[in-house]
């Protein structure tokens, strides 16, 4: 036999990673665990146990206490005791905790590797090389966030108490990508793991209190679905940031609705990988194979959709299909393998289930190897000869299992990967940088990878859009989820009616002139009559009638959404031109100044120089969102690869406002200024006082160039008007100024597309207040970041 033969068929022998430090670390834990509470171990009288298994060989490994909801209670007060103190420390301590936190991981990376590995079911490269340097990466990125938090970051301060549940897929990383901005930013927080995977968890938990974490800050609790629903729902939890199935994301938000809590769900996906007939063929084939059995495919945003140009699919087929075979399967702790166990049989049941029912409507399978229950080995797979509405092509597998369509031209792979109710990411694979850059932003999805896929870093926001969520983590953009801006509370001057009984007072008490006026509605452009034909009174503060205004129903809405999705041109217009726009409205209505000066004095019953004020101060807000129109521009990251990330601030599409009632001319323009310039169209919905005041800008609008649709405003009942507009599919955002009872409403309708929610209490705020009346927080709520990822050199 020639020696190159001899050495193809050279099988390789394992190489087994030791696990005996991380076995002793178990004994020395009498392989159980409790509770992680203000700094301690607590261990409950007669608690459920969950056995934690090795899912490649089903051996135990240790068992945790499910934690009951007394014990949810006390880790929640423990981080509660522990916030203030822990904010006050200020950025400079805690940057030295994190960064300690850091080096204390790298100094035991081996042994965490190793119980991750053992737990999951994922190889040990992956864990090694992967998961637990991105996780140290974290605390250190986030330990400078820490220390730069006063200048960087003025005017905002910890959200309070965070619960964080994450799931099983990537259990330390994640548990990396959750505290890290949280602590970092001077929260206090309680995290839940996943009840298949908590070990790594209990070992970070240790080493809280050795890298001098105060008590309280951390805690960490186990148990399944009950003790997170209770974590979630606990009334003194001021966010919750979750990872996992957009089943249980749609779960949290219906049981937080009302809360006043903030939310960022990072869910599912059915990612998009898309290779043209420029594309380098053998990059993509490894592309493939990082995309799809990294991790076994337990990946939220595995590339799990392969859509081909149809002149190379033939040929990039067989290639996948060549190196499939040489994909080495094995126990995990072999350091030469490349794909593991599921993390369970659950899982393993779940994904040989969803093949299995799937072929049912079609499609060809190809694997190498068949299945094996006993390791929960679900071997690389293919399927070919699917349609886009194949229940393959649809749903989420969450395993290693490669869905493959063709397409002819370009603007079809776009319309192809955008078919999916998922967008967490996608990836684009071209040698042609201009095809790459063009159609990388119109991607529906929070990441875009240029050929390459998978790849991930702590400067870097991660997130999606769609059913796969809402909110980032990395990058500048994740820390404001663990922020609030420091805000002044609204008071209302003498005179000044904020009481919305005088609304429903007397009618026939009018002392205006002009009381037979009928403002119409601003829909696509034009004035329109009500669908139903009725009209309500407009009300003074002293309960004359200013004005009648259209009193909307179920139509409106629909007519102005559907107006505000054919104008979305705005989009793509440059942002000069959106300025230019804003600029020559508030133009137009400096030149009626004195009339809305009047009619504030009139309509709300404050003093004419507080009525200037709010008049100037809306001039002056209006010039801000110009200003910002084209300054708002995202970042060009270094992330450690060849290559630099562009974190692209995208508009939201269709935003719903719902406005508070007082301030209206300011409150008006504080919520539709930055929204369109930030390119969105928006439907709004004034406060149930002083309706009037929104539609007299209408005629403003109108001569200034503002494309029909961009700007809608129905008016009439507030609660009702509002909560069609929270059902509506294709509004994408909801900001809301409203009483507990509707906040509660719209964050509970919302789970129907999973709206972006932004709810508050009526007078939460003073519009004059610059810090929180104007700015950044405005345009972030405007925007959802893409982060694109261009590696460069050959
Ligand atoms: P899951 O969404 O149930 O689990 C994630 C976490 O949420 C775990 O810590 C779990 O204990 C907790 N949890 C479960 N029910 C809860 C509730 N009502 N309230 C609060 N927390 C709750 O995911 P599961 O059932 O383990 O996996 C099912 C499917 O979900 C997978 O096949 C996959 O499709 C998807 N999934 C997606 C992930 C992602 O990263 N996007 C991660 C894990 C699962
Ligand atoms: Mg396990």
């Amino acid at each position: 036999m020639k020696l190159s033969k001899s050495i193809e068929k050279l099988e390789y022998s394992q190489a087994l990673e030791s696990d005996k430090e991380a076995m002793e670390w178990l004994e020395a834990n009498g392989r159980k665990f409790g509770q992680f509470i203000g700094g301690e171990f607590l261990f409950q009288k007669n608690a459920d146990q969950i056995k934690v298994t090795n899912p490649a060989d089903s051996s135990i490994l240790a068992a945790i206490e499910v934690a009951d909801n007394k014990t949810v209670d006390l880790a929640v007060t423990a981080a509660s005791n522990s916030q203030k103190s822990w904010h006050k420390a200020g950025g400079h301590a805690r940057a030295r905790v994190l960064y300690a936190i850091a080096r204390l991981i790298q100094k035991h990376a081996r042994v965490i590797s190793v119980l991750e590995t053992l737990d999951n079911g994922k190889p040990i490269r992956e864990s090694r090389d992967s998961d637990v340097p991105l996780a140290i990466r974290h605390f250190y990125y986030h330990a400078g966030w820490a220390q730069l938090q006063e200048s960087e970051l003025a005017g905002q301060e910890p959200v309070g108490v965070v619960a964080q549940i994450i799931p099983w897929n990537f259990p330390f990383l994640m548990l990396a990508w959750k505290i890290a901005p949280a602590i970092a930013m001077g929260n206090s927080i309680v995290l839940k793991p996943a009840e298949s995977t908590p070990l790594t968890a209990m070992f970070f938990a240790q080493l809280c209190t050795e890298a001098g974490v105060p008590k309280g800050v951390v805690n960490i609790i186990n148990g399944a679905g009950n003790t997170g629903a209770t974590l979630s729902a606990h009334p003194n939890v001021n966010k919750v940031a979750f990872t996992g199935s957009t089943a249980v994301g749609r779960a949290i938000r219906t049981s937080t609705a009302g809360q006043s809590k903030k939310l960022t769900l990072e869910l599912g996906g059915k990612s998009a990988f898309v290779v043209f007939d420029d594309a380098d063929l053998d990059s993509v084939v490894e592309g493939v194979v990082d995309a799809i059995w990294y991790n076994q495919g337990e990946v939220c945003c595995a590339g799990s959709r392969l859509l081909i140009q149809a002149s190379v699919g033939k040929k990039l087929v067989a290639k996948i299909k060549k190196r499939m075979e040489t994909l080495r399967f094995g126990t995990p702790l072999d350091k030469s393998i490349d794909v593991g166990s599921l993390v369970s049989d659950k899982q393993f049941e779940q994904v040989s289930h969803l093949v299995k029912s799937g072929l049912k409507s079609g499609g060809n399978l190809f694997q190498c190897e068949k299945p094996d229950s006993s390791k929960n080995y679900y071997p690389p797979s293919i399927i070919t000869d699917v349609d886009s509405s194949h229940p393959l092509v649809q749903e989420e597998i969450f395993g290693p299992v490669l869905v493959i369509m063709s397409f002819r031209t370009q603007p079809e792979a776009i319309q192809l990967a955008n078919n999916t109710r998922y967008g967490l990411s996608a990836s684009v694979w071209s040698e042609n940088i201009n095809r790459a850059m063009h159609v990388a932003p119109a991607l529906i999805a929070g990441v875009v990878w240029i050929n390459c896929h998978n790849k991930f870093d702590a400067a870097c926001g991660f997130g999606g859009v769609k059913e796969s969520g809402f909110g980032r983590e990395g990058g500048k953009e994740g820390l404001y989820e663990y922020l609030k801006p420091i805000k002044l509370k609204y008071k209302a001057t003498k005179g000044a009616s904020g009481n919305k009984a005088s609304s429903t007072s007397n009618v026939q008490n009018s002392t205006s002139s002009e009381i037979d006026r009928t403002l119409k509605f601003y829909i696509g452009g034009k004035q329109v009559r009500p669908d139903g034909g009725n009209s309500i009174p407009a009300h003074n503060f002293d309960g004359s009638i200013s004005a009648w205004v259209g009193q909307g129903n179920r139509k409106d809405i629909r007519n102005a959404v559907e107006a505000a999705r054919k104008a979305h041109g705005w989009a793509s217009k440059t942002a000069h031109l959106r300025a230019q726009v804003l600029y020559f409205f508030a133009e137009n209505l400096t030149v009626r100044k004195d009339e809305f000066i009047k009619r504030l004095v009139e309509t709300c019953g404050v003093k004419k120089p507080e009525a200037t004020a709010e008049f100037n101060a809306t001039i002056s807000r209006i010039f801000s969102y110009a200003a910002w129109a084209d300054k708002f521009d995202g970042a060009a990251h270094d992330a450690p690869y060849r290559g630099i990330t562009l974190a692209l601030p995208e508009p939201i599409g269709i935003i719903g406002l719902v406005a508070p009632d007082h301030q209206p001319l300011l409150a008006a323009i504080s919520l539709i200024a930055p929204a369109i310039a930030m390119g969105n169209r928006v439907v709004y919905i004034p406060g149930d006082q002083y309706q009037n005041i929104v539609l007299e800008l209408v005629s403003v609008m109108e001569t200034s160039d503002i494309p029909g649709g961009v700007i809608n405003i129905v008016t009439g009942d507030k609660n009702e008007l509002s909560t069609h507009l929270a059902g509506h599919g294709e509004v994408e955002s909801i900001w809301c100024w409203g009483d507990s009872a509707l906040n509660k409403s719209i964050e509970s309708i919302s789970i129907e597309n999973l709206k972006r929610t932004w709810c508050h209490e009526n007078n939460d705020r003073d519009w004059h207040d610059m810090n929180s009346g104007e700015g950044t927080e405005f345009l972030r709520k405007a925007t959802h970041v893409k982060n694109i990822w261009t590696p460069y050199g050959d």
